[in-house]
This record gives C-alpha cells, structure tokens and sequence, in this order.
C-alpha cells in the first residue's frame, strides 16, 4: 500500500532503530496490523514516512522526518510496551527522503504480500517484460542496510 505522504525534496532526518518483539506468536498478525494502521495513519499527518522490517522476532524500523517529529515519534514508540530492547542504530539528516511514497511500509519476509518484497521474482526466460520495479535503487540500499542490522540484533550478544 502506498500513500501520498510527502512529496518535499530536500534534506530530512532519518532514524533507524531496532527492537525485539514481546508479542506472542499467536497475536502477532493482528498487533502488527494494528501498529501498520496506527501508524501509517498518525504519520500521514506528521509528515514522516518509513519502513518497518519484521524478521522473526526482529524489528527494524527507519523513520524520516523533521528531526522533532521523529524524535518525538521514536520516544512514543521507546515506551510501547509491544517490544523491547530498543536501540537507535542511526539518527542523521539525510539529502532526501527515501521512503517519500510510504508513510510506513511494510518490509517483511513473514507476511504474505509485503509491500516491499524482500525477495525479488527471476526472470524465467527472459521473454516477459519486466515486472515494474517496486523499490527505487535508493530504497534498495536503505532495506540493504535495515536487513543487515536485523541479522547481526539476531546474533547472540
Ligand atoms: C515496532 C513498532 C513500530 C511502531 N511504529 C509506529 C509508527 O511508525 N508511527 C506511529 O505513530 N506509531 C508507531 N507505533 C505505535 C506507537 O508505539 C504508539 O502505540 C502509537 O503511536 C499510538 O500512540 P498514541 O498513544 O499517541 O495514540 C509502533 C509501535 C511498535 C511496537
């Protein structure tokens, strides 16, 4: 799902942190639901638009913004009760957003129809043309990195 979140080019705030997930395993379909919905709807309104990466008990999120809202966002978001282990792994101003079109998009490979794929389809052949590109290069190096740190938060400490 897209959304017109915020077209404004220029430079923005960007905060990546990760979590683990306290929600039980037979609840987490809906509650993610729920966070998908609240959030994309109080960040349509705030500006900030984002990527949220669930890899089995992992979250990766990156929020971008104006640097008060973000913050502000991320200490709501630090209190929820639904994970824990929270850590900021980047906060910078970045030249441009990245995530413009989604006000939180859903990059997982635990849902059935992520937004963002994280595996891409082959091209069988070689013949049909090109599915159109989901992501945009600049997209893919974000979700590069956002994947990278949910692995290494999975590695024993
Ligand atoms: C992993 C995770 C990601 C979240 N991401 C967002 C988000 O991007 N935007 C948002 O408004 N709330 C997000 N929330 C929910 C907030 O923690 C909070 O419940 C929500 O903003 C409602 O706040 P309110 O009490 O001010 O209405 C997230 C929660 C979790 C556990």
């Amino acid at each position: 799902m897209t959304d017109p979140a915020s077209d404004a080019p220029g430079p923005v705030f960007r905060l990546i942190y990760s979590s683990h997930l306290r929600i039980p395993a037979h609840q987490r379909k809906a509650e993610l639901g729920a966070i998908f919905s609240t959030a994309r709807s109080k960040n349509t309104k705030a500006g900030v638009t984002g990527a949220l990466l669930v890899w089995h008990d992992h979250v990766v999120q990156a929020l971008e913004g104006d640097e008060t809202v973000v913050r502000d966002l991320y200490s709501t978001i630090y209190e929820d009760i639904r994970h824990e282990r929270v850590t900021i792994l980047e906060a910078t101003t970045v030249p441009e957003r990245v995530f413009g079109r989604w006000s939180m998009a859903r990059v997982s490979d635990d849902e059935d129809q992520p937004d963002i794929p994280l595996l891409m389809n082959r091209d069988k052949g070689g013949i049909s043309p090109a599915a159109p590109r989901p992501t945009t290069p600049e997209q893919d190096e974000v979700i590069a990195t956002m994947r990278e740190y949910a692995r290494a938060s999975a590695q024993p400490a």
